[in-house]
């Protein structure tokens, strides 16, 4: 099937992996994130915009996970931009401020080359320091590689939305992963690391 391209197609292994570099995202990486999630949003299985971003999208993103103290990473080799995730609020109420959802997105020459398996952790390690106690992710549940992923990464079946999604021409199923960060909900949240609290409690007052 045409849109599961992306999710079977071999990737070029990695001659050197522990070569690969996670760090936060610049405003210079955007060209190589767009192209990344183009591929993507016309072969895979991952999020799908109604119109195709654009720069200026991504950039705008960027800034506004940056301001609310969020991780925008990006994953390099060599010198090229391979792989980027990045989590936002899971709702923008204020109740719900101290989960994330997050996307994660590998290059398509590179898929299946423990890419993901070096960045969703440095993505978990990030959201956790920014005092969130909970992470999710929705996930097509014909994308096998993301729910692996996820599930070596402490991710476990929270949920199944049916038919919530329409990509090339069928109905598309989501399961929900969910993995607790840090003290989960053992206790209550830590204030003083509040920084994404605050963030979002004024701009919804
Ligand atoms: C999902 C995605 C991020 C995984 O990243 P990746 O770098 O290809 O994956 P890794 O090489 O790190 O492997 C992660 C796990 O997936 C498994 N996997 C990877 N590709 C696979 C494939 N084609 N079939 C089956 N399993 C696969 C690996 O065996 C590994 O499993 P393990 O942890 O049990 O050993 C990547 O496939 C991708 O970018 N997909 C398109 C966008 C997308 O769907 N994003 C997620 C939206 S929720």
């Amino acid at each position: 099937m045409k849109a599961l391209d992306s999710l079977t197609a071999g990737g070029t292994a990695l001659e050197r992996p522990l070569d690969i570099i996670v760090r936060a995202s610049t405003e210079d990486d955007v060209p190589a994130m767009l192209a990344i999630y183009a591929h993507h949003i016309q072969r895979g299985l991952g999020e799908m915009d109604v119109e195709p971003l654009n720069g200026e999208d991504i950039k705008r993103r960027r800034k506004n996970m940056l301001k609310h103290r969020l991780p925008h990473l990006v994953a390099e080799y060599l010198g090229a931009v391979i792989g980027y995730a990045y989590a936002v609020p899971f709702r923008k109420r204020p109740a719900y401020r101290y989960t994330v959802k997050h996307s994660i997105y590998v290059h398509p020459d590179h898929l299946n080359a423990g890419v993901g398996r070096r960045l969703l952790p440095v993505l978990i390690d990030a959201c956790s320091a920014a005092g969130c106690r909970q992470m999710i992710a929705y996930i097509d549940t014909a994308n096998v590689p993301s729910q692996r992923l996820h599930q070596t990464f402490g991710f476990e079946h929270a949920g199944l939305l049916k038919a919530v999604g329409f990509k090339y021409g069928r109905w598309t199923d989501s399961m929900l992963m969910q993995r607790a960060l840090g003290p989960g909900a053992a206790s209550p949240p830590d204030d003083d690391n509040g920084t994404l609290k605050l963030k979002i409690d004024r701009k919804h007052r």
